[in-house]
């Protein structure tokens, strides 16, 4: 300890002060490191997929792909020095319209879109428990749908907007317009269609999150007390009010929830055709979730009575972060599965560092560049998350009866 310190008379904690000089602090630096990553108005590029993930998209085998090439069918791929082919993003849809309609099969569909009778699919991901995969799998979820020839929109319901800065828009230095100004109360309401914006998945279209969502939980509860209106009553029908505009553009819309049981979460679980349930594999976790639904079924049920649809063609409980070698996960996973039967999906996430190093560049496993992981960690991460988005794609499916 120096004479200076020991001679320095202590003062009071001044908390308000400090946290807000400290506040501002971290805001600048991180802005710095940012602006040096991510440049402000830099668009995200997406790399090209390799014959062999684009045989897995389409489901096809390679050798028909690389049959259509030879023959000069069909959108041609960039080939390699090494002779190894690979397909934009948009070619990939190209090759699933060109299937369509040069294919042999004719009850075999490329291009999954809906079709007459089939409903907008609306999927809300939750749990109150912060991080406990919601965003992550909202994300990847998305995109895989993009990737598998779906027209998906992304809300990000989270004032944190991690969904956002995923794909790009970083609402501390972007003027980016939420989903709030389409389910606000006053006169200020927008179309959602025009705040609705493309990201670097072809098919993939987000609608961004800023702090400005948060008004929607100080908003409604004055809006419910408002005598000579509805509006705040039936505060639970705005999102799918507001998604009714741009139902025949999408096939999925995919909600990534603030972790409260707020007002965004119950407008946006009335919103959904169906539900995930994002759940670590720990104790205080699953002792959290029992809590979150509990608040959860004891605030729906009023709603119901006041005329919300909660309809849903399924729900289900996704394990994220797992590490089947350890022991307490692999048995809460067990004890899981005895209580929930099939409400439990039956693959499950696995933890990887292949997603937290793809998350240092804001990127996901669908997009980071293969080589900037090791091989076979990347191909673990993404053989367990296309395993589980394909078990949710093939529910989307049936709920259209297919
Ligand atoms: N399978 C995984 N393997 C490794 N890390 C993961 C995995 N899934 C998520 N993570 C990391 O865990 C952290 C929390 O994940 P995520 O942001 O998806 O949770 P969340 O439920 O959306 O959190 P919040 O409640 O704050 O919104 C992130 O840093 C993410 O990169
Ligand atoms: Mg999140």
């Amino acid at each position: 300890m120096n004479a200076n310190s020991m001679s320095r008379p202590k003062s009071p904690l001044h908390f308000e002060d400090q946290i807000l000089e400290q506040g501002d602090m971290i805001s600048k630096k991180l802005h710095l490191l940012s602006v040096q990553r991510f440049p402000p108005n830099a668009r995200k590029t997406l790399r090209s997929f390799s014959l062999a993930e684009v045989a897995v998209y389409l489901g096809v085998s390679q050798s028909t792909l690389k049959k259509l090439h030879l023959d000069g069918k069909g959108p041609s791929p960039q080939t390699s020095s090494s002779g190894r082919r690979s397909y934009t993003a948009e070619q990939m849809i190209e090759l699933r319209e060109y299937l369509d309609q040069h294919g042999r099969s004719e009850s075999r569909m490329y291009v999954p879109h809906r079709r007459p009778g089939e409903k907008l699919q609306i999927i809300a991901v939750v749990n109150f428990k912060g991080g406990s995969g919601k965003t992550t799998s909202a994300a990847h979820l998305s995109q895989y749908l993009a990737l598998t020839g779906h027209r998906v929109l992304a809300i990000d319901l989270d004032p944190q907007a991690s969904m956002s800065s995923l794909h790009g828009f970083q609402p501390e230095f972007d003027q980016v317009a939420s989903i709030y100004d389409a389910i606000r109360y006053d006169g200020e309401k927008k179309p959602v269609s025009e705040i609705i914006r493309p990201t670097n998945f072809p098919g993939l279209d987000i609608v961004p999150a800023n702090l400005e969502l948060q008004e929607f939980e100080y908003d409604t509860p004055l809006a419910m007390s408002n005598k000579t209106s509805n509006e705040g009553k039936t505060f639970f029908t705005r999102i799918s009010r507001a998604l009714q505009e741009v139902d025949d553009r999408y096939d999925v819309v995919v909600i990534d929830c603030p972790p409260q049981l707020g007002y965004l979460t119950i407008t946006a679980l009335t919103a959904a055709t169906s539900v995930l349930i994002t759940i670590h594999p720990q104790m205080l976790d699953v002792m959290s979730m029992g809590q979150f639904l509990l608040m959860l079924g004891g605030i729906l049920k009023p709603i119901r009575a006041a005329g919300a649809e909660v309809n849903l063609e399924w729900y289900r409980y996704l394990i994220t972060r797992y590490e089947p070698t350890d022991v307490p996960q692999a048995q809460m996973v067990g004890f899981m599965s005895t209580m929930f039967h099939e409400f439990m999906l039956t693959n499950q996430m696995l933890k990887s560092t292949a997603i937290s190093d793809a998350g240092i560049t804001k990127q996901t496993l669908y997009e980071v560049e293969k080589a900037a992981i090791t091989r076979s960690t990347y191909e673990r991460a993404i053989e367990s998350m296309d395993a589980v988005n394909a078990e949710i794609a093939s529910l989307i499916h049936a709920s259209w009866g297919r």
